[in-house]
């Protein structure tokens, strides 16, 4: 059904609806905390929403509200973040951050894909994700959901996943629909203290937090989640200005918008700018909530506010006709329950896909010839609380940190962790693997460091897991000290004194503070949380039967004292530079190695055919993939820049010996900034484009262009 005549279909709905029933649309309904019975007198009511609610449980909800008077269907919502997680029989793909290490939109849509295809079989028609939110500010507890600190990765992979969610075509039985989230600067609030105010201006908004969503929009995301937090002392949830004249009126968004949890509610509860929840009510639906997650109550509000008097049917009409719009172009009303496809949820081609976007974020940092493990390394010790531990390498999101679950459940298979994948390789190619944990992430008695300094003197190699776990992700688990908890840096020192070659792997959620590690180890790998297949795409490339290609989304901070530290800051006096630290990151944002090298040249700009174009050479021995990464550099503005901004990017794959040009179209967009009056313009003047595999100065070619 086109959207033209989904909003006919629509509106022709709403003039048959009751008050009471078109308010009961706007609400959504946590299953796991009303339960059941709770559950079925919401969907008796007409409710037009439920969100954490799988299988039969679902079906007896969907079943209930069509036998109401007007038969509306309910929409299922569920955080299906990378992979339908909440589901224990699920695949589980990368985080976000994790996947946004391959730079490869098409891993995205392949996760989006496969995801729709399980969270659609189990018969639930929209997925909370992407999250567009910018990880700049590491200390937040959500950075793993993120696509890392550029708007612009940020915005190609959400509109890749997007695509993937959605499909061509939001009535087909295989595909849900997304929603961009937290809109808008979440993670930017102050101190990284999760949903506090965010001190940005509308300016900052356009330049750096907002492209992201505008992309999605452009790619035809059908929701929109609004922020829990407030930006410059407003909530989002009543910012009209942002949440509709911005979002609907300049981006043209036309789907609808759900709140987060209890946003309605917290305008009175947390955030104290309203006195009762009637007035809550009201303005949330006035400046733009078209659903309310969570907060019951508004459904009795704004009955009792439109009786008084205090709101006008009309800004219930819109909310309705936005979210009824959606069901009918999903086909909700033909088909209620997506079909999905038989036995998908697990299956074999969607562990393939998982296997594909593990290998392809696997990130080389450091490498001084260590790896790939040669043929004289007969015994290699895996150390370290990370190396086998399947939740801390899923991270957030999956059926074990959801509120309903327990971090206790026995995880189910298949998935491999770090050691397993080193088990299953050392067998094929003979070599002993031994194993100790040494510590946990946090103190924990049974550590053992003796034991694992033991069992590394016995080996040839040492690959040391490191990282952190559950506790430490995710909302309002955002952490001042960002070094390695518990007892990892006292083992890597212990381990490091044996003066034996050691690989330091990242399994976490973000980047810690990792810097002994990176100094002391001889090699080292950033993996974040792999999802199902981590562990065996890690063990691949430390034997080099997988050369990696990974790059960083995502820059790592020295120590804690320096975040934020982002690649696209704004020039100042003293070149940011502490009394007593560097001004440079410990790994860049775009760092990225491979067992191969690569050499740039020919970088060449044509501003009137309006591309650039560079070429890369693989001048090693091992066929690899790589991130060309095209940069910015305003040389002369009315308003500060930032000293680069990532405009293109493309990963290409190149044999030995073998050369590519990549060319990069241009548009006026690559070169605008943002004005004080909030205009996008291109100022005339000098630009440098810059060509690369990071975006550190010394790894980019540079070519300056004039724009009259
Ligand atoms: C709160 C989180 O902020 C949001 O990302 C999530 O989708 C909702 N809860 C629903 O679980």
């Amino acid at each position: 059904m086109t959207r033209q005549e989904a909003m006919q279909k629509a509106s022709e709905l709403l003039g048959k609806m009751t008050t009471e029933e078109k308010v009961a649309q706007m609400i959504q309904v946590p299953y796991t905390i009303v339960g059941r019975e709770e559950a079925l007198h919401w969907a008796s009511l007409g409710a037009g929403s439920f969100l954490h609610v799988l299988g039969d449980n679902a079906r007896e909800l969907q079943q209930t509200a069509l036998k109401t008077r007007l038969g509306i269907p309910v929409i299922f919502g569920i955080d299906a973040i990378h992979g339908h997680g909440l589901n224990p029989h699920a695949t589980i793909f990368p985080s976000q951050l994790t996947a946004a290490c391959s730079w490869e939109p098409e891993i995205l849509r392949e996760m989006g894909e496969v995801t729709a295809r399980e969270v659609a079989t189990d018969g639930l028609h929209w997925t909370f994700s992407p999250v567009l939110c910018l990880g700049r500010d590491t200390r937040w507890g959500r950075v793993d959901e993120t696509f890392g600190e550029d708007p612009m990765l940020a915005g190609e992979l959400g509109a890749a996943i997007v695509k993937g969610y959605q499909g061509e075509n939001l009535a087909d039985d295989e595909h849900i629909l997304a929603c961009a989230k937290h809109y808008l600067g979440y993670g930017e609030a102050v101190g990284a203290r999760d949903a506090c105010d965010t001190e940005v201006t509308e300016r900052k908004i356009r330049e750096v937090f907002l492209p992201p969503f505008a992309k999605v929009v452009e790619a035809g995301c059908a929701t929109i989640m609004t922020a829990y937090g407030s930006i410059d002392g407003l909530p989002l949830t009543i910012n009209r200005r942002i949440m509709h004249d911005i979002l609907r009126d300049e981006l043209g968004f036309n789907g609808f918008v759900v709140t987060d949890w209890d946003n309605a509610r917290s305008l009175v509860t947390r955030q104290h700018v309203k006195e009762t929840i009637e007035d809550a009510a009201v303005s949330a639906a006035l400046a733009g909530n078209d659903m309310i997650m969570t907060s019951l109550e508004f459904y009795s509000a704004m009955l009792n506010a439109l009786a008084s008097g205090q709101a006008d049917i009309s800004v219930v009409d819109k909310a309705v006709l936005h979210i009824l719009t959606i069901k009918y172009e999903m086909g909700l009303f033909d088909q209620p329950e997506k079909k999905g496809r038989k036995d998908c949820i697990g299956c074999r081609e969607h562990q393939d896909a998982a296997l594909r976007a593990a290998r392809a974020s696997i990130t080389l940092l450091k490498n001084d010839g260590m790896l790939p493990l040669g043929p004289s390394v007969k015994t290699v010790a895996v150390i370290g609380p990370n190396a086998d531990d399947i939740q801390a390498q899923y991270g957030d999101w999956t059926y074990f940190s959801h509120p309903n679950a327990s971090k206790h459940l026995t995880p189910e298979r298949p998935y491999v962790t770090l050691r397993e994948g080193l088990a299953a390789l050392g067998i094929k190619k003979n070599v002993r693997i031994l194993y100790a944990k040494g510590c946990a992430q946090l103190n924990d008695p049974s550590d053992d460091l003796d034991a694992a300094v033991e069992i590394a003197r016995q080996a040839d190699a040492i690959i040391y897991a490191v990282g952190d776990m559950i506790d430490q992700i995710g909302e309002s688990k955002d952490r001042a000290n960002l070094a390695l908890s518990g007892r990892q840096d006292e083992l890597f020192h212990r381990l490091s004194a044996l003066s034996k070659p050691i690989c330091t792997v990242l399994i976490a959620s973000k980047p810690l503070c990792i810097e002994p590690e990176a100094a002391g180890s001889n090699a080292v790998i950033c993996a974040f949380n792999g999802g199902m297949f981590g562990g065996q795409a890690i063990a691949e490339a430390l034997f080099g039967d997988l050369n990696p290609a990974g790059h960083l989304p995502i820059s790592f901070p020295r120590h804690s004292g320096q975040v934020p530290v982002y690649y696209n800051y704004l020039p100042g006096w003293h070149n940011g530079k502490y009394c007593d630290l560097p001004e440079t990151p410990l790994f860049a944002f775009g760092e990225g190695l491979s067992y191969t090298s690569f050499r740039l040249s020919d970088l060449t700009v044509d501003m009137v055919g309006r591309t650039a174009s560079v070429a890369i050479e693989n001048t090693g021995n091992y066929a690899g993939s790589t991130v060309i990464q095209l940069y910015q550099r305003d040389v002369v503005s009315s308003i500060l820049t930032p000293v680069k901004r990532l405009i293109h990017f493309s990963r290409v794959t190149i044999e030995p010996g073998q050369t590519q040009t990549v060319r990069f179209e241009l548009s006026d967009a690559d070169f605008a900034l943002v004005n004080t009056r909030c205009e996008h313009v291109v100022e005339p003047g000098e630009f440098q484009i810059l060509a690369g595999l990071s975006s550190k100065d010394e790894d980019l070619l540079t070519i300056s262009v004039r724009i009259d």
